[in-house]
């Protein structure tokens, strides 16, 4: 099969297309035949190296960790999925070697879901690594509750997309970043305030819910993280998905915590239903071929994407 992998870190040079044997399924995986993957930050600070020290990886590494296809083959004790239905999964693995920018990849049955029916690949290929996340972060870590207030910074990236409208559809008040040109789309969302990050946010929380917010997840780092504290009511939480927050905080009454984002059929099927039930769009996408991989890492590099790229493998 054909696929894109670094034989080395670095830049976008490093992106080569190889041919490699096509992987076989054990008897807990499916094969997926990949039509759709898609490019999330995490795919250039692999190729990079910046991640090397945490994540276990070999060469040649296959990128990507989202997507959508059909099932090529099924490993013996796999029950639940058969030839030709279609799927969609974040396939991490605990070795980084082989990734879905290529044309098949095998991963364990049980964190593999059925593809929602009103959705195309290239929109459920969107979903994924940042709808767990964003669901990881908001339900299994901050148990954020209705009638709580959230504060989501980033709303229009590809977590963010997602996690605004989670906190909106269990009847959260959602508050969020955005520069002003993504105002409407994170409106469009479910946001009932959304703040210019580039004026500073402090300020502005500070005026609109003067007692404090419940929640902030930041999807930021650096000193929007930092700064976040200062928003939050004693006894609320700061859940961060780019650095750890600083452990202090909790001797002044604020709950921390990091998500790593992991696999999960499970949750990804309930966010599957919430997208078949239209409680839960799709953000936007950009797509892009397979082939333009480096070109859409670029993009993603800038910090800057509204919702989602992803990538047609076939
Ligand atoms: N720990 C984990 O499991 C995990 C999982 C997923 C992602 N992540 C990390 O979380 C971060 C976000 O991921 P993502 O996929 O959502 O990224 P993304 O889609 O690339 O996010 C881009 C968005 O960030 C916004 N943005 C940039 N600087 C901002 C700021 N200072 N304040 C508010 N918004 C800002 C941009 O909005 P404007 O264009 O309006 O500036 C853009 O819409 C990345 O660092 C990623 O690596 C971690």
């Amino acid at each position: 099969m054909k696929a894109i992998a670094i034989k080395e870190f670095g830049g976008i040079d490093q992106l080569h297309l190889i041919e490699v044997p096509t992987p076989k399924p054990t008897s807990q995986e499916v094969l997926i035949e990949v039509v759709y993957t898609a490019v999330n930050p995490v795919d250039w600070k692999i190729r990079e190296g910046m991640l090397k020290e945490r994540l276990p990886h070999h060469f040649p590494l296959i990128l990507g960790w989202d997507v959508s296809g059909i099932i090529a083959a099924v490993g013996n004790d796999v029950t639940h999925f058969k030839p030709g239905d279609a799927v969609f999964a974040y396939c991490r693995k605990p070795v980084v070697q082989w990734g879905t920018y290529a044309e098949y990849v095998t991963f364990e049955a049980e964190n593999v879901a059925h593809k929602p029916k009103n959705i195309t690949f290239a929109q459920a290929a969107a979903i994924p690594l940042v709808g767990l996340t964003a669901w990881q972060a908001l339900f299994d870590v901050a148990k954020l509750k209705k009638g709580e207030t959230i504060l989501v910074h980033a709303g229009a990236g590809g977590v963010g997309s997602f996690a605004i409208q989670f906190a909106k559809h269990i009847g959260a008040h959602v508050y969020t970043t955005a520069s002003k040109a993504n105002h409407d789309y994170v409106k469009q969302l479910g946001a009932e305030h959304a703040i210019d990050y580039k004026q500073g946010f402090v300020d502005a929380i500070k005026k609109l819910a003067p007692q404090g917010i419940d929640v902030v997840f930041d999807c930021v780092g650096g000193e929007t993280l930092e700064e976040s504290s200062k928003v939050i009511k004693k006894g609320g939480r700061l859940v961060s998905i780019v650095s750890k927050p600083d452990p202090a905080l909790e001797d002044q009454g604020i709950h921390t915590g990091y998500v790593f984002v992991r696999p999960s059929g499970k949750e990804l099927t309930e966010i599957g239903h919430l997208i078949e039930q239209g409680k839960v769009v799709i953000p936007t996408i950009q797509e892009m071929p397979l082939k333009e991989a480096a070109a859409a890492q670029e993009k993603s590099r800038t910090g800057h994407t509204q919702g989602k790229i992803v990538l047609k493998v076939r």
